[in-house]
């Protein structure tokens, strides 16, 4: 395999010359440059991940944590990210961590050795002790990891607390909430909005409140023990999006009509809440804003080292859609 070496003999340069043509790091004069590309040309050298990363400490390589790439939210959050990267020359890396410490630890050892330049985590598992360790440059985005670790994230509480206003508007009187993972940072933050709308209402009782566990398969069976329970509810207020689809089928098998009998909202704005019937209201969030904000923060720290923490927050936005439509 052809080495730095070859092309520096060949060039009648120093390896490091090569490696300055290379990187474009330090002057060259151009006849030199010409031998060099030309020597490069000649020999077909391509540098290795290893020898790229030591001779500029960097691999060009950026990194997404995201847990569940089943959820749609995270292909289009990766989508984002993935543009602007690349735009700057970057290669993406998308892990799968599960929301699993273990997983994600051994994701960023392996990251490490191969001198990734950057890393943008989704998580609520990882610690800021752990992160705190590596000297990589990391960005939480959607949930906060630690106070000395910028963040992009969302107006969690915020939008639970429009997503019931709205149920409230088309006239729902009596409305529960179907709830994300406990381990989830989002989670509390839009049980807190529900809470803020309801906890002071005369009909509100705790057992309106259900666990979803992130997935549409747990939303329909939560959805159809809720309205079995309790057949006054009228509106449900759904984690996301995905689990807001299982809400949908769950009233659709128990035969409850949505929105004429039952309103539902959810949170996320991915696209396939536009294709149910009826389509999905929701909390939209900026998906593919965050995702470029978050990008364009970890280049900033990766190129800037008087760089400073920075937290930015998004506004979600209500779409309405059928599942909510205005009823009589
Ligand atoms: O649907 C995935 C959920 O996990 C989203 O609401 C997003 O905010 C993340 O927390």
């Amino acid at each position: 395999m052809t080495t730095i070496k070859d092309v520096a003999k060949l060039a009648g340069v120093s390896t490091a010359t090569v490696s300055r043509v290379m990187n474009g790091t330090g002057y060259v004069n151009p006849s030199t440059k010409e031998k060099v590309n030309s020597a490069i040309k000649q020999l077909d050298y391509r540098p290795n991940d290893v020898a790229r990363s030591l001779y500029k400490g960097k691999s060009k390589m950026i990194a997404l944590f995201v847990p569940d790439i089943m959820n749609p939210f995270f292909p289009e959050l990766a989508r984002a990210v993935e543009d602007v990267t690349n735009q700057h020359g970057y290669t993406f890396i998308l892990c799968n961590t599960d929301d699993d410490f273990e997983k994600e630890q051994t994701y960023l050892n392996a990251l490490q050795q191969k001198s990734v330049d950057g890393i943008i985590i989704v998580s609520s598992t990882i610690t800021k002790e752990l992160v705190g360790k590596i000297s990589t440059p990391i960005i939480a985005l959607d949930r906060i990891i630690g106070s000395n670790i910028s963040s992009v994230t969302v107006n969690n509480r915020e939008g639970a607390r429009q997503a019931v206003q709205h149920l409230k508007s088309v006239g729902c009187k009596r409305i529960a909430h179907i709830c994300g993972p406990e381990h989830v940072s989002n989670t509390a933050k839009r049980l807190k909005g529900y809470l803020d709308e309801v906890k002071n209402e005369d009909w509100f009782l705790s057992s309106y409140i259900v666990p979803g566990e992130y997935n549409f398969e747990t939303a329909v069976q939560a959805t159809k023990k809720l309205l079995t329970d309790h057949t006054e509810i009228d509106g449900i207020f759904v984690w996301n999006d995905l689990m807001g689809i299982g809400a949908l089928k769950g009233a659709e098998e128990l035969g409850i009509n949505v929105p004429d009998e039952l309103s539902i909202i959810a949170f996320d704005g991915i696209t396939v809440g536009e294709t149910t019937t009826p389509s999905l209201s929701t909390m939209a969030q900026p998906i593919y804003d965050i995702g470029t904000q978050a990008a364009e923060m970890l280049l900033e720290q990766i190129n800037n080292s008087g760089y400073k923490t920075k937290r930015e927050e998004f506004t979600v936005q209500l779409i309405e859609r059928q599942s909510t439509r205005k009823r009589g």
